[in-house]
């Protein structure tokens, strides 16, 4: 089935965000060629296995990341989501952006448009986490390395408030009641490869959503999509996000 229709047709929009959204501000995709698992190993660097049995390598890993992520700006693509939905807003419409990201590109471009913040399911760099209590902090520091962060309340290890391999995603609750009702479902920029975020797709579709994906791939749920759009994220994304004059 072709849709012709733009994101602004629907009254109801979930909209699935991955890395490659933020690839073209200059932040490493996962799974394409130099992508971070190709030279990382998950079970070294995320995963609470590997954080007991090495702290101060993980908090290395995340250090690293945040030193690139706080040097970069949100591209077109992250413009375009956030002035739509501040759009929804203005119109009564529902719009939610889940993103798997942690590079806070999305919240940076949100908060200048004034919309709503996304929903950031695998956590933020920007934020770290006490082992004990659990209390999350705003943590910008980009440790030494060897150095290991302690927690401000409890005086324990402090973690990187990133949802890791074997943990629960944070929002799924409220995911999975947006996804129920929504009439338009968008994934962009994500490989489909990790658990729930890529079953969202298939939920949305048996709910009755139409469902779109802009990406630079197929994916590997292609039978859930009815409109693929293939290509750059910043091409994409503000022609079909386009808000009406
Ligand atoms: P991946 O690296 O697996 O996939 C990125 C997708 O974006 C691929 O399908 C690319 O083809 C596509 N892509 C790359 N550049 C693009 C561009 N400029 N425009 C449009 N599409 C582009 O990253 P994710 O799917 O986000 O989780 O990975 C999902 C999760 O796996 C991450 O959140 C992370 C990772 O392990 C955790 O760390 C828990």
């Amino acid at each position: 089935m072709l849709v012709m229709k733009t994101a602004s047709a629907y009254r109801s929009i979930v909209v699935l965000t991955g890395a490659g959204v933020s690839a073209e501000s200059g932040v490493p995709t996962f799974r394409d060629e130099n992508g971070l698992w190709h030279n990382h190993r998950i079970e070294d660097v995320a995963t609470p296995e590997a954080f007991e049995r090495n702290p101060k390598l993980v908090w290395e890993f995340y250090s690293a990341r945040r030193r690139g992520a706080f040097s970069v700006r949100p591209n077109e693509a992250h413009r375009a989501l956030a002035a739509f939905s501040r759009f929804c807003e203005t119109k009564g419409l529902e719009f939610t952006l889940v993103t798997q990201n942690v590079d806070g590109l999305h919240e940076t471009a949100h908060m200048q448009a004034g919309a709503a913040l996304p929903l950031t399911m695998h956590g933020r760099l920007r934020e770290s986490r006490c082992t004990r209590c659990e209390r999350v902090f705003p943590d910008e520091t980009i440790y030494e390395v060897g150095e290991l962060p302690q927690s401000p309340c409890c005086r324990k290890l402090l973690r990187p408030h990133i949802v890791w391999f074997g943990e629960m995603p944070h929002f799924i609750p409220e995911i999975e009641n947006k996804l129920e009702g929504c009439e338009l479902f968008v994934t962009i920029g994500t490989s489909g490869n990790v658990y729930p975020a890529a079953g969202f797709l298939m939920q949305a579709k048996r709910a009755g959503a139409t469902t779109i994906c802009l990406n630079k791939e197929r994916i590997p749920q292609d039978r859930y999509v009815d409109q693929h759009l293939e290509g750059a994220a910043t091409q994409l994304v503000p022609e079909f996000f386009k808000c009406p004059a």
